[in-house]
């Protein structure tokens, strides 16, 4: 039976219940959108109220600028030299809300519904960051100490590619330097069932710009004898794939690591239901790589997806016209040991040579980010499962994730600590969509198991 909570740290987070959940409230009413420049005040604004909540929860807090947005970093080393030092890490930044018609409540005034709570960035990432504070806040209010030394790293630019983000840990790499990662930016596999990470997709994402005649010309006195850059844009976007969903771009699969069998047997005992996947997806069925289950096709093989299209007349009504130019955004999820800088060349070596002649085609890469596989053993995954059989009342399943955070790689390689994700998301829980939630439960629940994450490092 797993150890419950210790009664101080759960009677402190029951009894601040109501305190703590306005306080994320006035979290999540900051739109920090870092995409737009237009929110470059309320991404400061969030910043200094992220620092602000961290010194009241007992850390020192500085707002450390980088290249782009702050990195708000938290620290407490009241533990001392000899215990653990674990770094967690969070980001601050939210997804554009739009299309705003299509949320129930505003994005940016929180408002709890049938146990979820709606605002964008509830559950990607500000909540389950804040979560992470007021663990700390539990212990360093009820005891004046914790187990381990913590530093907490919130970063503003994870959802435009953390580009600034792995200068500022080779900068601050000494004061950076932990025994261990923990990050909760991601899901549980199903409602009541907690999950460790074993694995995320990198990325490479790119944008491919189609260019012809000088203007826009008449499709009628040009069509025919002019290449259309639309079409030519269509024929290097369909070369990407075979007929079975294999990407057909050569060399793409060369480093692809398969999945160990126990890893893969693992995955086929967890409780997942096609019917159920595809009408959360919402779409009419399901398809993909040929041979491989969906959650393999998700968790374990790399992809090639078009995330956006431009070219040509898109207005009301018909009108003649042969685009000047077309455009593309395509990204590649990458899995281990697939580096992406080598896709990002073998994707432009090979739309350059299915280009067709009479049109010029630029291939250019916005940001990537590495694969990752976890370490599924040692003190600080065991630390985890017992963590999150106490609060969730049982054990933890291991499950892959097909999305990616940047810098996860970052942190193997530069601050050589084992990273530990686990994450208190749900399943439809609309990340980066109209009506983002978060369950309550798990928000709690994370909260309780962050706590006694702390507890079981700190015996282990
Ligand atoms: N929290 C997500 C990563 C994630 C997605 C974890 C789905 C678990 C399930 C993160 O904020 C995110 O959206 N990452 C981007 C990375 C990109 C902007 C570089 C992604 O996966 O698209
Ligand atoms: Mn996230
Ligand atoms: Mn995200």
């Amino acid at each position: 039976m797993p150890t419950p909570l210790a009664p101080d740290l759960a009677s402190y987070l029951d009894a601040n219940d109501s305190r703590i959940h306005q306080e994320l409230f006035d979290f999540l009413r900051i739109p920090s959108v870092s995409a737009r420049s237009e929110h470059r005040a309320d991404m400061t604004r969030a910043a200094e109220w992220l620092a602000g909540a961290m010194r009241s929860a007992g850390l020192s807090a500085e707002i450390l600028p980088t290249g782009g947005h702050p990195v708000v970093l938290g620290e407490w080393r009241g533990a001392g030299p000899r215990a653990k030092t674990v770094l967690i890490y969070g980001h601050y930044d939210v997804q554009p809300a739009e299309p705003l018609e299509l949320w129930t409540s505003p994005p940016f005034s929180p408002e709890v519904r049938d146990g979820r709570i709606f605002a964008r960035g509830s559950v990607d990432d500000k909540g389950q960051l804040f979560l992470h504070v007021k663990a700390i806040q539990a212990h360093l209010a009820t005891r004046g100490t914790l187990p381990v030394n913590v530093i907490l790293l919130a970063e503003g630019e994870e959802e435009v590619g953390s580009d600034n983000l792995t200068a500022f840990i080779e900068r601050n790499a000494a004061r950076l330097a932990c025994d261990y990662c923990v990050i909760s930016d991601s899901a549980m596999f199903a409602p009541g069932l907690p999950s460790i990470l074993s694995s995320l997709r990198g990325l490479t994402y790119l944008e491919i710009e189609v260019e012809g005649p000088g203007g826009d010309l008449h499709s009628g006195i040009y069509g025919g004898a002019v290449v259309n850059p639309a079409t030519a844009l269509a024929r290097i976007i369909a070369s990407f794939h075979d007929a079975h969903w294999h990407v057909a771009i050569p060399g793409f699969y060369d480093d692809v690591r398969e999945w160990e069998p126990e890893v893969l047997r693992q995955m086929k005992s967890l409780p997942f239901d096609d019917e159920r996947f595809r009408k959360e997806a919402g779409a009419p069925a399901l398809d993909g790589e040929d041979g491989r289950s969906t959650l393999e096709r998700v968790w374990s093989r790399p992809t090639c997806e078009v995330n956006g299209l431009l070219s040509g007349y898109t207005g009301e009504g018909a009108k003649t016209v042969l685009p000047a130019r077309a455009m593309a955004k395509v990204s590649c999820r990458l899995v281990p040991d697939q580096q992406p800088d080598v896709i990002t060349r073998l994707v432009t070596e090979h739309v350059r040579r299915v280009a067709p002649k009479g049109v010029r085609v630029v291939v250019r890469e916005l940001h990537g980010g590495m694969p990752w596989r976890a370490e599924l053993s040692g003190p600080l995954f065991d630390a985890a499962r017992r963590a999150l059989a106490s609060a969730f009342g049982r054990e933890p399943v291991i499950v892959g994730e097909g999305g990616s955070i940047p810098v996860v790689g970052d942190f193997q390689r530069l601050l050589h600590a084992p990273v530990l994700l686990i994450g208190f998301g749900l399943p439809g829980e609309n990340a980066h969509a109209p009506n983002e939630w978060m369950s309550d439960e798990n928000f709690v629940k994370g909260m309780r198991a962050i706590a006694a994450l702390w507890e079981e490092l700190g015996r282990a």
